[in-house]
């Protein structure tokens, strides 16, 4: 019989990695999703990830509501549970408080009431997508499990919530529930709000002639980035323990978003300076080769600071220390964080191109 896993946020960055490792490991994989095919409550539905390779069965609901994830989790009577749907933007969240509490926050609460009451406390075990954001204005350097936390967005506060709830019903009821406490990862599904994806699918638009320039924040703020293909690997392990505990999953590197411009600029065979300083810092393009220059000439400005994209309180440094997930999980991740960036980069570029084609064919077409 296979074993059964439940994702919320299948649809996302990491619950469409994670069903693909979870099909490879034999799972029946079901998922939840907001946009039902029909108008009926829990309805399995043979589906595609994000990558259009695989299926699951899907079942309509939302975090927000109890009752359509309690009945979903009774018919099901999953052996793991994922919880990784969430509003995941930090700046969004700044913007929906109210909304970010109810979904990242309470969301995590009915998931573990719907365990508890169906009487599942001994089968099903739980994982929580905990996160980075929790250490914030962080006092230490690298951050561990035992880093305190000082969460500095209604996201952030909204995870704290839904991280210790996670642990009161470990303690509480013996349940199997576990926290990853994940540090920036990405991947070429990452969605293009957040920071590495605005930039490697800007810059490669700006490579193909589809945008002039790209407009970011603070350009000082330092991640500490992974792939994401690596980090779902983690949330399955964290899952296949004797005992549940929470564990930091992180690279143990740390870049700024300036380096992360620099990298793209260098996939695509742009060099970058940059130029003054805050919200007057630009980039302009010292030398280009390569496909890029039929778009791109040098002294062209391709980044420029915008103030709307300063947060009204931001993180400004993360570092992870995985030494536990080393030693206990036998972790390495496979992908450094450049790599991570190449890849994204050949992905946009892609898109960027058969973006550029259809233009062209569009304009043919209203030219003949
Ligand atoms: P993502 O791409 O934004 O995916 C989030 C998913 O949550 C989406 O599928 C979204 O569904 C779903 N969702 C949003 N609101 C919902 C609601 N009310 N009910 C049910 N589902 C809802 O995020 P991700 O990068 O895959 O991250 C997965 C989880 O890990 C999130 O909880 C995130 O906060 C956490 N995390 C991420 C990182 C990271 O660097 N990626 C690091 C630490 C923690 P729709 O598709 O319908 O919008
Ligand atoms: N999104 C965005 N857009 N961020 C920018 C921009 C911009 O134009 N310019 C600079 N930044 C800075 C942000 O201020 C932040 O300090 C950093 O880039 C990273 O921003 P995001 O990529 O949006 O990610 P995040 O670190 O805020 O949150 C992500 O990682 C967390 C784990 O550490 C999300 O995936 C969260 O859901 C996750 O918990």
């Amino acid at each position: 019989m296979s074993r059964v896993a439940f994702i919320t946020g299948i649809g996302g960055q990491d619950g469409s990695f994670l069903a693909d490792w979870l099909h490879s490991q034999g799972y029946e994989v079901h998922g939840l999703t907001r946009r039902p095919a029909s108008g009926m409550a829990t309805t399995p539905v043979p589906s595609h990830d994000r990558a259009g390779n695989r299926s699951a069965q899907l079942h309509y609901g939302d975090l927000g509501d109890f009752s359509a994830l309690s009945h979903t989790i009774r018919e099901i009577g999953p052996d793991e549970i994922y919880n990784l749907g969430a509003l995941s933007q930090v700046a969004a969240s700044f913007r929906a408080p109210e909304h970010t509490a109810d979904v990242d926050a309470l969301g995590t609460l009915r998931l573990l009431e719907a365990i508890r009451l169906n009487g599942l406390r001994a089968r099903t075990r739980f994982y929580q997508a905990s996160t980075a954001e929790l250490y914030g204005l962080a006092g230490h350097a690298p951050q561990t499990e035992a880093t305190p936390f000082h969460p500095r967005s209604p996201y952030a506060v909204a995870k704290l919530y839904a991280h210790w709830i996670t642990i009161n019903y470990r303690e509480a009821y013996d349940m199997f529930a576990c926290n990853g406490l994940l540090f920036n990862h990405d991947s070429p599904r990452r969605g293009v709000e957040f920071v590495t994806r605005k930039i490697t699918r800007g810059m490669a638009r700006i490579a193909r002639g589809l945008q002039d320039r790209l407009q970011l924040g603070n350009m000082d703020a330092k991640r500490d980035w992974g792939h994401a293909k690596d980090y779902v690997r983690m949330q399955w392990l964290m899952l296949q323990q004797e005992i549940p505990q929470d564990y930091v999953i992180a690279s143990g590197k740390q870049y700024s978003v300036r380096d992360f411009v620099t990298w793209t600029a260098e996939e695509l065979g742009i060099t970058l300076e940059f130029r003054g300083a805050g919200i007057e810092e630009t980039a302009v393009a010292a030398h280009v080769v390569g496909d890029a220059s039929d778009f791109v000439r040098v002294g062209d400005l391709i980044v420029e600071v915008n103030p709307q994209f300063f947060r009204p309180s931001d993180v400004v440094s993360l570092l992870g220390d995985p030494t536990k997930a080393f030693e206990d999980l036998g972790w390495k991740p496979e992908y450094s964080a450049r790599e991570m960036c190449a890849e994204m980069v050949a992905a946009d570029l892609k898109m960027a191109q058969a973006e550029a084609e259809a233009d062209q064919s569009l304009g043919d077409a209203e030219n003949a």
